[in-house]
């Protein structure tokens, strides 16, 4: 049966608020739920995929082969995981020039819109794991999204930046993409021991109201483990705080799609 997919970009320009950590989390969280998803690595990093263990010499053929080959075929860089509802399209530093390569190409904002009409019912969810900037490459995954899930680490600074995000979808929106939504405002890296961290969840919420998930992922160091491991964290320790967690907020997404509907 074909599938609507839906298309969510993972966007911070702040480094280090759990994008990729989400990006790895959330869809093994909704694979435990039957739900079928591609990942793709926006991010010259490319920790998104050693995070998710794909291995070095399996890095060749990458996101920036078909954004900047009209004619291969997005299929062939499409790769299997450990987990089985889940796929990846790797990347690697070949990605940091991108932005300069496409300068002069017409319509470059939707290069990366045209390949993934290509696999349009294929999946339940394509996550687009962003890097930490507002950067032409930002922009094209934001131009073939449906929505955006900002994780915000539960600092000090958290909102600082926000105002700027909003700016950035609300002119993807006006000028190249009327349909991008906000998926939803998740908070990262909660300590419940500090007090800092309680004031900065409800100041948050006070702010941005219900697209703010109730769930909150806490400081768990299994999720770097795990990462650092090459596995999503409910196939390394499947009762910790973290896997608890995504799970949690996993329900919650498919909860509210439901209800949208
Ligand atoms: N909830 C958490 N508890 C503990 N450590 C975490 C948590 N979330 C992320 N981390 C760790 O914090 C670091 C940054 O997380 P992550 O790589 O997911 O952020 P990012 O936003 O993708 O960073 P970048 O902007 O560089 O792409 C990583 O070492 C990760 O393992
Ligand atoms: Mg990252």
């Amino acid at each position: 049966m074909k599938k609507i997919t839906k298309i969510i970009s993972i966007i911070n320009q702040k480094g280090g608020v759990g994008k990729t950590t989400t990006s790895i989390n959330l869809p093994a969280a909704l694979s435990m739920f039957n739900k079928k998803m591609l990942l793709i690595d926006f991010d010259p990093q490319g920790n998104l995929s050693t995070g998710i263990g794909v291995n070095e010499q399996d890095q060749e053929n990458t996101i920036y082969s078909i954004l900047t080959s009209a004619n291969e075929d997005i299929n062939n860089v499409i790769k299997k995981t450990l987990v089985p509802n889940i796929e990846i399209i790797a990347a690697n530093q070949d990605l940091a020039v991108f932005d300069i390569e496409v300068v002069n190409i017409k319509d470059k904002e939707y290069l990366l819109h045209t390949k993934l009409k290509e696999i349009q019912g294929k999946y339940d969810y394509v996550f687009i794991d962003c890097a930490p900037s507002l950067s032409q490459l930002t922009i094209n995954a934001l131009t073939a999204s449906d929505a955006v899930l900002i994780p915000l680490q539960c600092e000090f600074f958290a909102l600082e930046g926000v105002a700027n995000i909003l700016k950035i979808i609300d002119s993807v929106k006006a000028n190249l993409n009327p349909n991008l939504s906000i998926e939803g405002i998740l908070l990262t890296m909660y300590d419940r021991r500090n007090r800092l961290c309680k004031e900065i969840v409800e100041d948050v919420r006070k702010n941005f109201g219900a697209i703010v998930y109730d769930q909150v992922i806490p400081r768990n160091i299994k999720l770097s483990e795990a990462s650092s491991y090459g596995k999503p964290v409910i196939l390394y320790d499947s009762n910790c705080s973290g896997s608890i967690a995504y799970m949690l907020l996993a329900q919650e997404m498919l909860a509210k799609q439901v209800y949208i509907q």
